[in-house]
């Protein structure tokens, strides 16, 4: 797959919320359109960043040192390889994608970095992914690795597929490892939340809005720690966190998961 700079994709409208520059015209007028529907739009993105650097230090402070982000993005800053470094210079890293604009970008910000990679892929592929060169130079799974699915599984339709891939992880990752996901719902507004999927899906990116017992069914095999599934800005919040207001505080869901044992 190669960039298309005439499809919108989520990633760069993701990139164009957060004032990124790895965007198209076309991105740009579906984030303009997606702003006049939800206004705050790019309050959900910033509140979404937030919690993945709540999610990803929760990891830390439980001893995990190793990453998979899963649906990674364009982020223009507060990578998940620097929040973690913050703490262990040592952490190890694996961004994937399915977006080759995401991968590009993360390659060039890496460079030769000999603690992250960088892998194209849909999260379907789960068999190749854990068993990318890559992937499995980097990451040892004999010891807890934080999964991370934030803000990516609302373009993924539940199938059967789907719930082999969440299951393949889950089967490859040792007890105490961790899964964080953030997700679209619209649970608390529901037509606002419905037009936003609407238009997602109508300029090419499917978007499927989920609640709190349809997360939580994702989870499967996972204990979700304190406070289980909850709006995003809600786990276990932060002061250093931006201010949260409208769209931003209930547009999506979070939680973290524990790998139980056996
Ligand atoms: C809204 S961005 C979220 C980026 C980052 N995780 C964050 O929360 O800041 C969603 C990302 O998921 C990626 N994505 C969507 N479907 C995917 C799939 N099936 N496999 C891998 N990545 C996917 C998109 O390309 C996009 O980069």
């Amino acid at each position: 797959m190669s960039v298309d700079p005439n499809r919108p994709s989520a990633a760069r409208i993701y990139d164009r919320y957060l004032g990124g520059s790895h965007n198209f015209a076309v991105d740009r007028a579906v984030a303009q359109r997606a702003a006049d529907l939800v206004p705050g739009i790019a309050g959900i993105a910033r509140a979404n960043r937030a919690f993945l650097r709540r999610a990803v230090r929760y990891a830390l402070g439980r001893g995990v040192r190793q990453f998979l982000d899963i649906g990674s993005g364009i982020p223009t800053e507060g990578n998940v390889h620097e929040i973690a470094r913050a703490h262990d210079p040592q952490a190890r890293v694996v961004y994937v994608d399915i977006d080759p604009t995401a991968v590009v970008h993360a390659r060039q910000i890496l460079g030769d970095d000999p603690r992250t990679a960088v892998v194209q892929a849909d999260l379907h592929q789960a068999g190749a992914i854990l068993a990318d060169p890559q992937v499995t130079a980097l990451l040892d799974f004999d010891r807890p690795i934080c999964l991370l699915l934030i803000a990516m599984l609302h373009f993924v339709p539940d199938t059967p597929e789907l719930r082999a891939a969440l299951r393949a992880y889950h089967d490859a990752l040792a007890p105490g490892s961790l899964l964080a996901v953030s997700h679209a719902t619209a649970s608390a507004r529901p037509e606002e939340m419905a037009r936003l999927a609407d238009l997602y899906t109508r300029t090419g990116t499917a978007m499927v809005v989920r609640n709190a017992a349809e997360l939580l069914s994702m989870l499967d095999g996972w204990d979700p720690v304190e406070p289980g599934v909850v709006f995003s800005p809600l786990w276990r919040p932060d002061p250093d966190d931006p201010p949260v207001e409208g769209p931003a505080s209930f547009a999506t869901l979070a939680a973290v998961g524990e790998r139980r044992g056996g």
